[in-house]
């Protein structure tokens, strides 16, 4: 099954046939028995044993082993065995879409890309509407807007540039859907720029043809005849809410519009002509990579020329309902941040078959081990809760050592001198009598 690219775009990629693409499609736990037992023979610790798979399946040999694995197990079921027992890959790898994020990070540092990849995230969710059932004519996240198609709605003038700033990740992580990508640039991007973080899930299984793309008109105009209207009408199809309308708009506190591509906004600013990035066209803040709530109280103040505000904008302050929510996020960012990062979590779920169905939830890195929780039942005698009265004398005991109930008891060198000394002292006193 070959995924069509933009024909503007240089590379294609195949998804099934790829040395890259079959490693891509075994995650670490889909190792063949023969690797399986070799890696256990050599007894190699998990780290180690997963980065080891990374080499693994990197090989041309081993990708050919997974194939035939693969080959295999088509085989088995078509004798009657269960489909269950074969092996089962998810949408995307978890260790893939690791590795892009890190990716990700590195471009936004040389390319200043944190917009527009905000953009096409949102454009791949938009297109959604709840009220048809069946994946994917619903539409919403699941890579359409890789598609020409797709990409030549007037609505996405432009995104074909952030398409080609990810499309060498995307050759590089054939196991991370396009549908991932996006959302994961986009939530990267947000993330990266100061903005909140984003409770993520991945496992967005892809479209695979142009004609699966949805039809144009489904993404909002920014100057409608009634723009409060025109938003209910676009975002509540979307079974989204004012709050959320409200919260989302919020991330024009990144970018700038471009007349060359929507028609709206300036050729430049003063705060747009020296870039970074390419320079030009209007931003709705001044600081236009930095993400918080700027763009409230900017377009609240209206005061600057050279600042943006779309009609889409305006009516976040004039309808009543909308008003409430902005004026909110104008007076406290970390309101905003709360409220943005949940919708934009929900955004990114629009429409989206996950595989495995719960999505793939990456953990950052820099979380610490968590110390263990306070369980009473640990320290009762199994018959009643204890008191809170007995925990909290358990907690001062565990503290006065310089440990706590929650983590594990540090040792105490002095301690631990002292009483050697001790028992030194006692046994010489012994031998002297
Ligand atoms: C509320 C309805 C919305 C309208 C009418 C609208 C309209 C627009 C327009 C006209 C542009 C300029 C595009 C260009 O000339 O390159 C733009 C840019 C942008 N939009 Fe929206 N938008 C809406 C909602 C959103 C949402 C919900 C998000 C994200 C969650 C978003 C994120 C962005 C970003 C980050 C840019 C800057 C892109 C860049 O600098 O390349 N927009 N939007």
């Amino acid at each position: 099954m070959a995924t069509t690219l933009p024909s503007h775009l240089s590379k294609t990629t195949t998804h099934s046939l790829s040395p890259m693409a079959t490693s891509a499609a075994f995650g670490s736990r889909l190792l063949p028995s023969a690797a399986r037992a070799t890696a256990a023979t050599l007894s190699l610790p998990s780290s180690r044993y997963s980065s080891s798979l990374k080499c693994l399946r990197s090989s041309p040999f081993v990708s050919r082993l997974f194939l035939n694995q693969k080959r295999t197990s088509v085989f088995l079921s078509a004798r009657g065995f269960s489909a269950a027992s074969a092996p089962k890959c998810f949408a995307s790898d978890p260790d893939q879409l690791k590795n892009a994020r890190e990716d990700i990070k590195e471009l936004l540092k040389t390319n200043f890309c944190h917009p527009i990849l905000v953009r096409l995230g949102w454009h791949d969710a938009g297109t959604y509407n709840k009220n048809i059932e069946e994946w994917p004519q619903r539409g919403g996240t699941n890579g359409s807007l890789r598609f020409e198609i797709e990409l030549k709605h007037a609505a996405n003038a432009g995104l074909v540039n952030a398409l080609k700033l990810l499309q060498p990740i995307k050759e590089k992580y054939s196991g991370v859907t396009y549908a991932d990508l996006f959302q994961l640039a986009s939530a990267t991007a947000v993330e990266d720029a100061g903005g909140p973080k984003i409770p993520m899930k991945y496992g967005r299984v892809d479209v695979s043809a142009p004609e699966q793309c949805p039809e144009e008109g489904r993404l909002p105009d920014a100057g409608p005849p009634s723009p409060a209207d025109h938003l209910r009408q676009v975002f509540y199809r979307m079974g989204l809410n004012d709050k959320e309308i409200v919260a989302l708009s919020g991330a024009h506190t990144l970018g700038r519009s471009r007349p060359e591509r929507s028609g709206w906004g300036k050729p430049e600013t003063k705060y747009t002509k020296d870039g970074p990035g390419a320079p030009g066209g209007q931003s709705w803040t001044a600081k236009w990579l930095k993400f918080d709530n700027s763009y409230f109280k900017d377009i609240k103040e209206r005061k600057d020329e050279d600042l943006l505000v779309l009609p889409t904008d305006a009516v976040l302050f004039d309808d009543p309902s909308f008003r409430v929510y902005a004026e909110k996020y104008a007076e406290d960012q970390e309101a905003f941040f709360k409220d943005y990062a949940e919708a934009h979590a929900k955004l990114s779920n629009l429409g989206a078959k996950f595989d495995p169905p719960e999505g793939i939830v990456l953990d950052d890195g820099s979380s610490k081990p968590v110390g263990e929780k306070f369980v009473a039942a640990k320290y009762s005698t199994g018959k009643r809760e204890l008191s809170s009265s007995m925990k909290e004398k358990i907690r001062a005991e565990y503290e006065a050592v310089g440990g706590s109930p929650d983590k594990p008891l540090q040792s105490n060198y002095f301690l631990n001198i002292m009483i050697v000394i001790a028992v030194l002292a006692f046994l010489t006193s012994l031998v002297g009598n």
